[in-house]
């Protein structure tokens, strides 16, 4: 049984003011621009809804991981593409925050707490997507300096970022083994964004190629040992999950509570379709599938804060709640009808951004094969 603390329940009134005040009212035009929300990411940063897993020694948030995903429920809410900031930044943060030395957060960490900054998770590639071993981004280490060559893709904050972290190889032989992580700061010379990506859904995020040609590193910049790149990667992804997984329920939310409040007031066979029996046990079932979804993700969240991460539960919240904010706004869409299909209604919105929630940190079908390897080993 979660009971929220005075705390939780204050951080997350203001990110649901938040949101109510400051991100569904732009949330259309930021997703037909499709611009990063930097006017929105400014407001936030000055009110302390910013920077929220960076440890308070550095003047960060330092939020739990289960407060933290109460947040991010609130502003996928309002919108998933502008949630999309937050959560890359998070995202991309958590390899420096569990592995790197003291050293290097005295170095990257105080510039992203002085103003709002971006960072980006560099580890997808053209040919390196569900199978993250595949990288071939290479790291060639020459005397006190690594020099990175290759090529990413998807990447939020892609090329925009102050900091990106970047997956490489820096022994192809070793294959998974021979993977290692660095820290490539902004203005390093040959870093460069490629192609912005025009995206279904999702929109006010920025994601993008992240071109990689001669870009010298020094050693210091590496982040934990070479060949623990994969490790990494994936220790991270297990406490970021439950973070999207918990965007997905803040998506499933508003879908549900725009289907009640437009199934109340939508007259069909002389009354409200509300009380109409086909409707009402619709929004029973979605109703029951989302307060599923945020009991795991609340659970994931908890297991990562108790330390003791569970991949599995990790990748179940995020398999569940994805798949949930998929069916759940494709079911509120038709109770809205024609009217449903239409642009000047929410619902279309929350159809396209539902979708990526099932790809990103993890195709599905990849949180299925994370959790049937670990039950059947
Ligand atoms: N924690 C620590 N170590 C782990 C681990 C974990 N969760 N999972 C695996 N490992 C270790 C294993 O123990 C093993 O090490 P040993 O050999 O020393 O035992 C090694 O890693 C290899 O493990 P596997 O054999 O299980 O690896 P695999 O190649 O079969 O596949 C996978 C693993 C789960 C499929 C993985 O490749 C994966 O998660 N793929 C999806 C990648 C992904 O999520 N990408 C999203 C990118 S980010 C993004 O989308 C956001 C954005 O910006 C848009």
């Amino acid at each position: 049984m979660f009971e929220l603390t005075d705390e939780q329940k204050e951080i997350r009134k203001l990110a649901r003011d938040f949101a109510k005040n400051e991100i569904i009212p732009v949330a259309a035009e930021y997703d037909q621009k499709a611009e990063i929300p930097w006017p929105v990411i400014q407001k936030a940063f000055g009110i302390g809804l910013w920077n929220l897993n960076i440890p308070e020694k550095y003047d960060g948030q330092g939020l739990d991981h289960f407060t933290e995903a109460l947040v991010y429920e609130e502003l996928a809410y309002g919108c998933l593409g502008v949630f999309g900031a937050f959560g890359g930044n998070s995202l991309a943060l958590t390899p420096l925050l569990i592995s790197g030395t003291d050293e290097q957060k005295d170095r990257f960490l105080p510039a992203f707490v002085e103003s709002a900054r971006l960072a980006a998770f560099a580890l997808t590639e053209p040919n390196a997507g569900s199978d993250a071993s595949a990288i071939s981004t290479r790291a060639r280490k020459v005397g006190n300096e690594y020099i990175l060559d290759g090529s990413k893709c998807f990447i939020t904050h892609g090329g925009i970022a102050d900091l990106h972290i970047v997956f490489a190889s820096t022994d192809k032989s070793r294959g998974i083994k021979g993977l290692t992580a660095f820290l490539v700061p902004a203005g390093t010379p040959g870093l460069s964004m490629g192609k912005k990506e025009d995206k279904m859904g999702d929109r006010a995020s920025h994601i993008a190629e992240v071109l990689l040609e001669d870009v010298r590193v020094p050693v210091a910049n590496r982040l934990g040992n070479e060949g623990e790149g994969f490790k990494i990667a994936m220790r991270t992804l297990d406490v970021t999950r439950p973070a999207i997984a918990a965007a997905a329920v803040g998506v499933a939310q508003r879908a549900v509570d725009e289907a009640v409040s437009y199934a109340k007031q939508r007259v069909q066979f002389g009354k409200p379709i509300a009380e109409h029996q086909a409707i009402q046990f619709m929004l029973a079932d979605m109703v029951m599938a989302v307060m599923a979804s945020r009991a795991l993700v609340w659970q994931a969240a908890a297991k990562i804060d108790s330390g003791r991460v569970d991949s599995m539960l990790s990748a179940t919240a995020k398999c569940v709640a994805s798949d949930t904010a998929m069916k759940v706004t494709v079911e509120c869409l038709q109770i809205f009808g024609g009217y449903g299909y239409m642009k000047e209604y929410p619902m279309e919105k929350l159809v396209r951004d539902a979708k990526i929630t099932q790809i990103y940190e993890g195709t599905n079908q990849i949180q299925r094969q994370i959790v049937a390897n670990l039950l059947l080993k």
